[in-house]
């Protein structure tokens, strides 16, 4: 991809991490349990080292053989990320460009690559058929210490076909072991896998399903990573490789996967049965969705690798280990809308991880008439890339910088007036999980946009920023380089 890059993304996870560990941000850690230890582990570095934490390998995880990896914080650096998405790591360094790089690269990825159907690949280097599948053959973690039980799908992939239109989505979401062949999986309302499976399930037909653990990472991010419903992930991945993803289809379902992946399970989501699934430590940081009757999903296929590697995601209180590509992936995805939305001078936008990612977004723009801010800060508050849970929006000049919360809360503290400009919307899209919904089977929330700009009437009047002048910065820090370092 990208010959201005000069970056090329990877084919799968075991490339990844050789390049990961190449630069010196892998961690291999031997003997840590399965049972809630490999989710401390990660938990406890990440609040710690946030950004700067590495990516974490488990190897020697008892009970289970060596070479049965799980491995936790794929993308939580910059550089990381960068690496995954094929940009040069200098432009880790700075967000902004990292972001503008990377919308020109989606830009280029809407070219959309179909995917190549092979027949074989690694994945198929072990199969287990009906009666000997078993999850638990892999180091399944207990994430959390309130989880209901061990959940192989976290950092995952579910891929379902549209039973009308035939379109395969691939959507990251959860999936919890519940015996050796059955598990169930937590779908939110409005996601295009839900919406797909319900279409067979209403309809009293079982839905077939895959799900991917261990993708390689471009497509793992697009799983997370809101598409528009015309824009299949598989192909928008193909367009961000440059190249089109070689997909195995399933032996029962005909549903297609990276051959390059670690473990591929295949079956049926069921029209009839339900089991409990839950409670998960989720994205905010809460218990808050208890547990709750899911479809039961029947597996019948297991395809892995020779030690195959586990990809988790273990969310907690941010911030956490997966938090920075979602915080990034969503910003891109917000500044795209807006300017899809035709808005002119949106200059910068950041999901903040203390927000978990969702819930404090920060928009600049470059004012340019009455009522702009108002239109950003309302339009950024419903599309679907940040939508979904969202709380607070707050739009600032762009003097701000949307991604330093100490320049975005000082803005709200100095040009927002509370009484007069901000604006509370309700009965907005949101989810059983939601803290302030006490009603399940009513998951709307309310949220506010603040609009934190200098009130346009008085852009030329308003007090002047006390800050020393870039001149006057810059010859200070020639002056005394030593200081600065
Ligand atoms: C690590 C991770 C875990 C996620 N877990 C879930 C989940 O359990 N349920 C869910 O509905 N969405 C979950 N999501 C969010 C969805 O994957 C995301 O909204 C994605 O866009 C859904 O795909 P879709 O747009 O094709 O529905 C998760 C995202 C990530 C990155």
């Amino acid at each position: 991809m990208g010959t201005d890059s000069g970056a090329i993304p990877q084919n799968d996870l075991r490339e990844f991490i050789a390049a990961v560990e190449k630069r010196g941000e892998l961690a291999h850690v031997r003997d840590a349990h399965w049972d809630k230890e490999l989710g401390a582990v990660t938990e406890v570095l990440y609040r710690q080292k946030v950004e700067k934490s590495p990516m974490l390998l488990f190897d020697q995880i008892p009970d289970y053989p060596k070479g049965y990896r799980c491995a936790y914080g794929m993308f939580g650096s910059p550089y990381r990320l960068a690496l995954a998405l094929g940009m040069q790591p200098a432009l880790a360094d700075n967000r902004k460009e990292m972001l503008d790089y990377f919308r020109k690269q989606i830009r280029k990825a809407f070219k959309r690559v179909p995917p190549k159907i092979v027949k074989d690949g690694p994945v198929l280097q072990n199969v287990m058929r009906d009666g000997q599948v078993d999850m638990l053959k892999f180091p399944v973690p207990v994430h959390h210490e309130e989880d209901g039980g061990r959940y192989i799908g976290t950092a995952c992939g579910v891929v379902t076909r549209d039973p009308d239109s035939g379109r395969i989505n691939v959507g990251t979401y959860r999936d919890q072991v519940k015996g050796g062949d059955l598990c169930a999986s937590y779908i939110t309302n409005g996601k295009q896998g839900r919406i797909q499976r319900d279409k067979y399930l209403q309809a009293g037909k079982a839905c077939p399903v895959v799900i991917i653990v261990g993708a390689d990472p471009i497509t793992y991010l697009a799983g997370g990573f809101t598409m528009l419903d015309a824009m299949p992930e598989y192909e928008w991945a193909g367009g961000l490789m440059d190249r089109p993803m070689e997909l195995i289809e399933g032996e029962l379902t005909g549903l297609p996967f990276p051959a390059r992946s670690e473990i591929v399970m295949e079956g049926e989501i069921s029209a009839s049965e339900t089991t409990l699934e839950g409670p998960f430590g989720e994205w905010h940081g809460y218990y808050a969705g208890g547990a709750q009757k899911e479809p039961l999903i029947r597996i019948r296929r297991i395809y892995h690798r020779d030690n195959p590697i586990l990809t988790c995601a273990a969310s907690q209180k941010p911030p956490h280990s997966h938090l920075f590509e979602r915080c990034f992936l969503r910003s891109a995805a917000l500044l795209d809308a807006l300017e899809g939305a035709g808005i002119p001078d949106v200059r910068g936008a950041w999901l903040h991880q203390a927000g978990a990612g969702r819930t404090f977004c920060a928009v600049s723009i470059k004012q340019r008439y009455f009522g702009h801010s108002t239109q950003v800060g309302l339009v950024a508050s419903q599309v679907a890339s940040v939508g979904y849970v969202s709380r607070w929006i707050v739009v600032v000049d762009d003097d701000i910088d949307p991604t330093d919360i100490h320049d975005v809360i000082w803005a709200m503290g100095t040009r927002c007036d509370p009484k007069t400009r901000t604006t509370l919307l309700d009965h907005c899209w949101s989810s059983r999980i939601d803290t302030v919904v006490t009603d399940k089977s009513l998951p709307y929330n309310s949220r506010m946009v603040i609009d934190a700009c200098r009130p346009y009437e008085r852009l030329a009047t308003f007090p002047k920023v006390c800050e020393s002048s870039p001149e006057l910065a810059a010859k200070v820090r020639r002056k005394y380089p030593e200081l600065f370092r």
